[in-house]
């Protein structure tokens, strides 16, 4: 019997009006995306019909503050919806999509987040994920009575806590608990609940979580970022990675690596899906994408470029900095994150002005731009998934809505005839569409 061919796994990465800084300039942008339930609601009725997945949602508790005059020309994250609220509503115009928001392990407590994403699990019938961030905008501590962000150590530390404990509140309830039995009027077996009794260095919590076990046992486990602390807490304990990477060197490196430490945690390769973001924008001729990239790049106002890079580069004010000159001396990328790598990388073979740094890293935010006519942005995608530069990606439309139409009408019909891509879905649960395990529960024998 013939071999069924490796397939891609499709996710997309929602930002309000597009994931170009300047998508909502685009003359079909929907303008009030950020504040639009609508909006959300149609992107997601949308994704499935392109038989995705998932859709991920970005998040951080706080505005991004600076330069306020620059940043006031970029709505994202300045008009933003709390994403579990909106995926609730998502969740209830859809059956088959997949759903992951960002929740912070630095500023939310473990019991409130189990109950959140459980429930969303509940109301989605098993297609909840979570994306599990530690925060870098150090805007965030002020809105949560800190003077000051933890160090990037720190929270890696309190974020391996702090999912040890979701995980823990998850399995509160046996899946077979609720018996709801008239007969003996007995609604569940309390033998079937389980107190977690956690006490840590960051965080002491008693339990049970009030609320049966998620369809999917865990909701799925996302980490994105690539950093070593964030490369060790992904291999052991999470379902995806989201990486966002310029080159297709540079990602089979990361996709090398991290597969090894999944193995070294005593884990399977498969059991972590590895997610590249592609950034797309698809015309019927090379040319017209080629136009439409160069016209969204030209829309990057200098004060919204000098943000972004100064924010890539550990928050630092980049105002004043002469943009046609490399960057001052005195500037280093970070050495412990991941987007201080890809600058440093960046830099290494190739020294340019602070214009062409923050050039590349706005439009598409540090990853790959596959720009050109469906069978281009198909090619693209193939060579990435056939070079195992990742298990299948997140696709980040440059402009919402028409950027998600286009792919879904034209790219993954191509992806489908070429037998690389689902014609529908294989299960019910995000789970099952992605061919990973439902976790047993830590009380299960
Ligand atoms: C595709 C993708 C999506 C991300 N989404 C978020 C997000 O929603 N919120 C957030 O605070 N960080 C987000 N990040 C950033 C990472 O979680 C991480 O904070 C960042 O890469 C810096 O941390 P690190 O150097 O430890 O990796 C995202 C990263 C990637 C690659």
């Amino acid at each position: 019997m013939a071999e069924k061919k490796r397939q891609m796994k499709l996710a997309c990465h929602i930002h309000a009006t597009g994931h170009h800084v300047a998508a909502w300039m685009h003359p079909g942008s929907q303008k009030d995306a950020g504040s639009n339930p609508e909006h959300y609601m149609d992107m997601a009725k949308l994704a499935e019909r392109g038989k995705f997945d998932l859709m991920f949602l970005a998040d951080v508790p706080a505005i991004r503050d600076g330069n306020l005059e620059g940043l006031a020309r970029w709505p994202q994250y300045m008009a933003h919806f709390e994403p579990l609220t909106i995926l609730s509503a998502m969740a209830a115009v859809t059956k088959h999509v997949g759903f992951v928001a960002t929740a912070s392990t630095s500023y939310l407590e473990p019991y409130n987040l189990a109950r959140l994403f459980g429930s969303l699990d509940h109301i989605s019938h098993g297609r909840a994920g979570w994306n599990i961030v530690t925060t870098s905008n150090p805007a965030a501590a002020g809105n949560f009575g800190r003077d000051e962000h933890y160090s990037h150590a720190e929270r890696y530390r309190r974020a391996r806590e702090f999912v040890e404990i979701v995980k823990g509140l998850w399995d509160s309830y046996d899946d077979d608990a609720f018996v709801r039995d008239v007969g003996t009027g007995v609604y569940f077996d309390h033998k079937k609940l389980h107190r977690l009794n956690h006490q840590g260095e960051f965080f002491s919590v008693k339990g049970p979580l009030n609320m049966p076990r998620p369809p999917q046992g865990h909701p799925l486990l996302v980490q994105a970022g690539t950093s070593g602390d964030g490369r060790g807490l992904a291999s052991d304990v999470a379902d995806m990675v989201f990486i966002q990477q310029l080159r297709l060197s540079t990602a089979q490196a990361i996709y090398k690596d991290i597969k090894a430490r999944v193995v070294e945690a005593g884990r399977q390769p498969e059991d972590l899906l590895l997610m590249p973001g592609m950034a797309v924008i698809i015309s019927d001729t090379e040319d017209e994408a080629k136009r439409q990239n160069d016209w969204l790049q030209s829309k990057i106002h200098t004060d919204v470029g000098l943000e972004l890079l100064g924010g890539q580069l550990g928050y630092i004010s980049l105002k004043g900095v002469d943009v046609e000159k490399p960057l001052p001396e005195s500037v280093m990328p970070p050495e412990n994150t991941s987007e201080g790598a890809r600058l440093r990388e960046m830099l290494k073979d190739n020294p340019q002005t602070v214009r062409q740094m923050y050039e590349q890293v706005s439009g598409a935010r540090g990853s790959h731009v596959l720009f050109g006519t469906p069978t281009q942005v198909a090619d693209g995608l193939q060579e990435w998934f056939e070079g195992r530069g990742g298990d299948g990606f997140i696709i980040q439309p440059s402009w919402l809505p028409g950027g998600m139409v286009d792919f879904v009408d034209k790219v993954v019909p191509e992806l489908q005839r070429r037998g690389i891509f689902r014609k529908e879905y294989e299960g019910t649960t995000m789970r099952e569409n992605l061919g990973l395990k439902r976790p047993p529960s830590r009380y299960a024998n």
